[in-house]
């Protein structure tokens, strides 16, 4: 596989079924990326290191998730200027997944980061993409595909609904 431009990281083991739908999206659109486990709390030196090395180690865009007090996105993004794409995870500490979105979303002027929806980590990976894509055409040419499948799908389910009747499809 060719270098990473993506950088997958969550804070905890038990992100990864969450987090994997951003690894399965960039697989899918052939956008290579690495993916990891770095913790803001448990692993503040790891989590240093590697937002300090991400640019010269060619990263071009980080995806961070993590639940509860999810510190993660925002301490890596105050520490590299690569952007920073947050994935809020419902995980067993967060109390009903809005600590996890606030925690990603209520960032303090001047330290972006881009946050997607309460496990929104296909959107995250997507988002990725789209970065990438502003300047390889390869990918915006993939990611086209990608929408012209979605258009289909529900042209589709639309034509089917109005031939066979909403009826059948309850
Ligand atoms: C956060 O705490 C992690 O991102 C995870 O969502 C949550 C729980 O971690 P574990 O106790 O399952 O390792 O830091």
């Amino acid at each position: 596989m060719s270098q990473p431009k993506v950088g997958i990281i969550m804070g905890s083991q038990s992100d990864l079924k969450v987090m994997s739908e951003a690894a399965e999206i960039l697989k899918s659109l052939e956008v290579p990326f690495e993916l990891t486990v770095v913790s803001a709390h448990r692993t503040p030196e790891r989590m240093y290191k590697y937002a300090e090395t991400a640019r010269e180690r060619g990263l071009k865009v980080i995806i961070a998730g993590a639940g509860g007090a999810a510190h993660l996105p925002g301490m890596v993004a105050s520490m590299t200027t690569l952007p920073v794409i947050g994935v809020p995870v419902k995980s067993s500490n967060s109390i009903d997944g809005w600590d996890s979105v606030l925690s990603i979303l209520q960032m303090p002027g001047g330290i972006p980061v881009a946050t997607v929806a309460l496990n929104g980590a296909k959107n995250a990976g997507l988002l990725a993409a789209e970065m990438i894509g502003a300047y390889e055409n390869e990918v915006a040419e993939k990611l086209a595909a990608y929408k012209t499948s979605l258009k289909e799908k529900v042209l589709n389910s639309a034509r089917e609904i109005e031939t066979k009747g909403y009826e059948n499809f309850l």
